[in-house]
């Protein structure tokens, strides 16, 4: 029998960053300051991320472009190879996204890539834990408990085994 299943996808919008506890308000002015020191001469899209890790620390990232277009790598992988080569033992608690177009902070959120999506579902599995989103822009931040809400029936290492534990 066929049956029509549904996922729902659920996050909070803070109107105001006031309403962040300050480590995230920190979180997302150190993805900003990332976001101003991208590279990206050919889209003129500037990405920043910045990851909060367990101890504390925080790891920033921004999108670095090339001329030979795929070459180019997002503010989410960058932030997040980062965190894993300097601090392997230390867990991604929270990651931060902001866009800088040539008219200043999006008013819109930036939501990460589908590559990027799969790449921070990878880092999750690898610690089993979730890692919260927060997407800022000039009107609002949008909070999301982990990769599962953007990304969905995910193909992940379990995948690789179907059917073992
Ligand atoms: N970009 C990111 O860095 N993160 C995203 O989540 C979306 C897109 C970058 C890639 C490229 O350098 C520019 O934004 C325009 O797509």
């Amino acid at each position: 029998m066929s049956k029509i299943k549904n996922i729902s996808f659920s996050y909070i919008e803070h109107e105001d960053q006031k309403e962040l506890s300050p480590e995230d308000q920190e979180l997302i002015k150190a993805s900003e300051e990332a976001a101003l020191s991208a590279y990206a001469p050919y889209s003129r899209f500037r990405v920043g991320a910045a990851i909060r890790l367990e101890s504390g620390r925080i790891v920033p990232g921004a999108n670095v472009e090339n001329s030979a277009f795929p070459s180019g790598i997002c503010a989410e992988r960058t932030a997040l190879s980062a965190a894993i080569t300097n601090f392997p033992n230390d867990r991604p608690v929270t990651m931060a996204i902001t866009g800088i177009t040539d008219q200043g902070f999006t008013s819109e959120s930036i939501s990460p890539c589908g590559n990027c999506r799969q790449v921070i579902a990878e880092e999750e599995n690898r610690w089993g834990r979730k890692i919260r989103i927060l997407l800022a822009s000039k009107d609002k931040t949008i909070e999301i408990d982990g990769i599962d809400q953007l990304l969905p029936l995910q193909f992940n290492r379990n995948s690789l085994r179907p059917g073992r534990p």
